[in-house]
C-alpha cells in the first residue's frame, strides 16, 4: 500500500495551481482505500502482483474519488472522511469540475499504460454507477421503491465498482476468464454487503463515521432497513411513515420517531441478516482458490467490510 500511495499521488499531480491545491487536500484526507486493497489481493490470489495491478488500483481509486466528489454535490453533504467535502470548501461548480478532472486522469492512466482490458472493465463500472445514482434520484422523487429495486440500485452504484476491482486484479495477474468471472461475482456480492453496511452506518448507531449521518432519510433515499419496515407496517402506519419521509424528512423529532419504528419493525435486523448472508456467499466463492496468505487476507478484508465502524 505504501508503494501504491506514491503511484496514486503521481497520477493526480497537476500543474494547475487550484487543482494542485485541491488534489493535495484530497490526498491528505485519504479514505480506507479498500478498493485498491481488493485489487492487490485479487491479483495476489491469482498468483502474482504485476505493474498492471498498480495501474488498476490507482485508476479505480481515482474514479472512486471522482464519484465521491460528485456524490457529495448530489447528496448536499458537507463532510467527507472527517473533514469538509470539496463542495463545502470550494462550492458545487468547482466540485463538479474537479470530479471530471479526476475521472479523466483515471482514464488516461490506463491509456498511457496501454491497459485496454482494464479500461473496458472500469468504464463499464463507471457507466453502471451513473445509472445507479440516476435510478436512485428517480426513486427518491417517487418514493415507490421495493427491495428488488433497492438491490438494483446498490448493485449498480456500488457493487459494480467493487466487482471491477476484483476482476481487474485477476486480469492484471493474467488469470483465465473463469477466475476473472468468479472474482467479479465475488465482488458483486461483497459490494452489495458493503453498501448495506454503509446504509446501516447512516443510521448513526456507531461512533463518528467521518461523514454526515441521517442524510439518507433527509435526501429521501429509502434504504433496506426502511424499505423492510414499511413492508412490515400496517397500511395505516405505512401512510403515517411515508408522510414523515415526504413532508417531515428534515424534522429531527419526527425523523427520530421514524428511526425508532424502523428498529421496532425489524428493519435493522433484517438488513444485517441480508448483509451477513451475502458475506457468507462471498466467502464461499473464495474457497475455490488455493489456501494462501493472500486468500486469508482477502477473507479478513471481507469481514472488515461488514464489521467496520466507518
Ligand atoms: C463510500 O465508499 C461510498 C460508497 C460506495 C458507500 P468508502 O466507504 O469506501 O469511502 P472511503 O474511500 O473509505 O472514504
Ligand atoms: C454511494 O452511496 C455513492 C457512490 C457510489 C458514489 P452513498 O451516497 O450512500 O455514499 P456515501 O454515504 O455518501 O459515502
Ligand atoms: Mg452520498
Ligand atoms: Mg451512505
Amino acid at each position: 500500500m505504501d508503494a501504491f500511495e506514491e503511484y496514486f499521488k503521481g497520477a493526480m499531480r497537476s500543474e494547475n495551481v487550484l487543482l494542485d491545491k485541491i488534489t493535495h487536500y484530497i490526498i491528505k484526507r485519504k479514505g480506507k482505500q479498500m478498493r485498491p486493497m481488493f485489487v492487490f489481493l485479487c491479483s495476489s490470489v491469482c498468483g502474482r502482483i504485476t505493474p498492471a495491478t498498480y495501474t488498476a488500483a490507482s485508476l479505480i481509486e481515482l474514479l472512486h474519488t471522482a464519484t465521491l466528489v460528485h456524490d457529495d454535490v448530489v447528496d448536499v453533504a458537507h463532510t467527507r472522511r472527517g473533514f469538509f467535502s470539496i463542495n463545502a470548501v470550494w462550492k458545487n461548480k468547482i466540485a463538479v469540475l474537479v470530479g471530471d478532472y479526476l475521472l479523466s486522469r483515471g482514464l488516461l492512466l490506463s491509456i498511457d499504460n496501454g491497459e485496454f482490458d482494464l479500461l473496458r472493465i472500469v468504464s463499464t463500472a463507471v457507466k453502471e454507477m451513473s445509472e445507479g445514482e440516476l435510478l436512485q434520484q428517480e426513486k427518491s422523487r417517487l418514493l415507490n421503491i421495493t427491495e428488488e429495486v433497492y438491490f438494483d440500485i446498490i448493485r449498480q452504484k456500488t457493487a459494480s465498482l467493487i466487482a471491477a476491482c476484483c476482476k481487474a486484479g485477476a486480469s492484471a495477474a493474467g488469470a483465465n476468464a473463469d477466475d476473472q468471472l468468479r472474482l467479479y461475482e465475488f465482488g458483486l456480492k461483497l459490494g452489495l454487503a458493503f453498501q448495506i453496511k454503509d446504509d446501516l452506518l447512516d443510521y448513526g448507531f456507531g461512533e463518528k463515521i467521518g461523514k454526515p449521518i441521517g442524510i439518507d432519510i433527509k435526501e429521501r433515499k429509502l434504504t433496506l432497513p426502511l424499505i423492510h419496515a414499511l413492508k412490515m407496517a400496517s397500511a395505516s402506519e405505512r401512510r403515517e411513515l411515508m408522510g414523515i419521509i415526504k413532508r417531515y424528512n428534515t424534522d429531527a423529532v419526527k425523523v427520530k420517531y421514524l428511526v425508532s419504528r424502523v428498529i421496532e419493525l425489524g428493519g435493522i435486523d433484517y438488513a444485517r441478516a441480508k448483509m451477513e448472508s451475502l458475506r457468507d456467499e462471498a466467502l464461499d466463492m473464495l474457497r475455490h482458490f488455493p489456501k494462501s496468505d493472500s486468500r486469508d487476507s482477502l477473507e479478513n478484508l471481507v469481514h472488515f467490510t461488514i464489521n467496520r465502524k466507518k
